[in-house]
């Protein structure tokens, strides 16, 4: 069969609308097929969107659709599930969401896909984990968003700090999606100037300085769940980037939950790491040289991920 561009889209919620949106605007796929439990939301979404197309710098097929649609497609995209309520962290999400995922997986597999899945829903590790376990699928067609956004806020706040535009900052956030997850100073660079030398250099730029700007990348979901009830424009726009990366075959390095298998010390878990994603999915893990203290917090977030993981699989 030849490989196309169709996605399914799978919740049609605040993220769901917003990936679908994004994905309209940055032509990225040929077809998207959107199903939601809720099919009167899809539906409307689905007209909302093609009223749009005239807009649109290339076309995109938008159809409401049910699991039975996920059979052709190369991709699809799991957003569905409760999300968090104020105060709420991701990892009180695993009972309900689980559940949920149980039911959603078992359907898409029974439509006959054989296609990749891209995970956004919370605790994302622990469900794209579940997915893996639940479609039976290999590893490389079983990613999750990870740290897609959280190295993304990590790009923008650094961009801020040292006037720079946030693309000619290079650096991670690794580890869970959530609490437990670490910056990798590093390999932080700044056009290529190591961060940590321009902290030595620089006095008006400190160590404090960075960490204070983890500590808003940490939190910025629940700054903005305080603020307005939900995130989803960020991560829609990781999930279109991580898209393109497969459907055209980039062979982009970004920072998605993938599973350990012996990389950086560690199995049996998913989690967020710099890997290389193409057409076939994740094609591998790219190990970074972290330092001791950064290579205690990975394991201690992998513990985090694996206690959660451990009274369910
Ligand atoms: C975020 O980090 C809530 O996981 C979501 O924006």
């Amino acid at each position: 069969m030849v490989k196309g561009n169709r996605v399914a889209l799978i919740g049609t919620g605040f993220v769901g609308s917003s990936y679908a949106f994004g994905l309209l605007n940055q032509g990225v796929a040929d077809e998207l097929i959107m199903i939601d439990l809720n099919e009167e939301k899809a539906k409307g979404d689905v007209l909302d969107l093609n009223h749009g197309k005239v807009f649109a710098q290339q076309s995109l097929n938008i159809s409401f659709g049910t699991y039975e649609d996920c059979k052709d497609v190369d991709l699809v995209v799991i957003c569905a599930g409760a999300n968090q309520k104020p105060g709420e962290t991701r990892l009180q999400l695993v009972e309900k969401n689980l559940k949920i995922f149980h039911s959603i997986v078992t359907q898409v597999v029974d439509s006959g896909f054989d296609g990749i899945f891209l995970v956004a829903t919370n605790p994302v590790d622990v469900l794209t984990y579940a997915v893996w376990k639940y479609s039976g699928f290999p590893k490389e067609r079983v990613i999750g968003s990870g740290t897609i956004l959280d190295t993304a806020r990590f790009r923008y706040l650094l961009g801020e700090y040292f006037q720079v535009a946030p693309q000619n900052v290079h650096g991670y956030i690794i580890g869970e999606h959530g609490d437990s997850e670490l910056p990798v100073y590093s390999s932080v660079d700044v056009g290529g100037v190591a961060v940590l030398d321009m902290i030595k250099k620089h006095p008006e730029y400190t160590q404090e300085g960075l960490d204070d700007i983890f500590v808003n990348v940490r939190d910025a979901a629940y700054q903005i769940i305080n603020s307005k009830g939900a995130t989803y424009y960020g991560i829609a726009m990781g999930l279109v980037r991580i898209t393109r990366a497969i459907l055209h075959n980039e062979n982009s390095i970004l920072t998605v939950s993938a599973l350990m298998e012996g990389e950086y010390g560690e199995d049996d878990v998913y989690i967020g790491v710099p890997a290389v994603i193409n057409r076939n999915g994740v094609r591998e893990v790219i190990e970074l040289n972290l330092s001791d203290k950064e290579k205690e917090q990975f394991a201690h977030s992998a513990d985090v991920l694996r206690g959660i993981l451990k009274p369910h699989f």
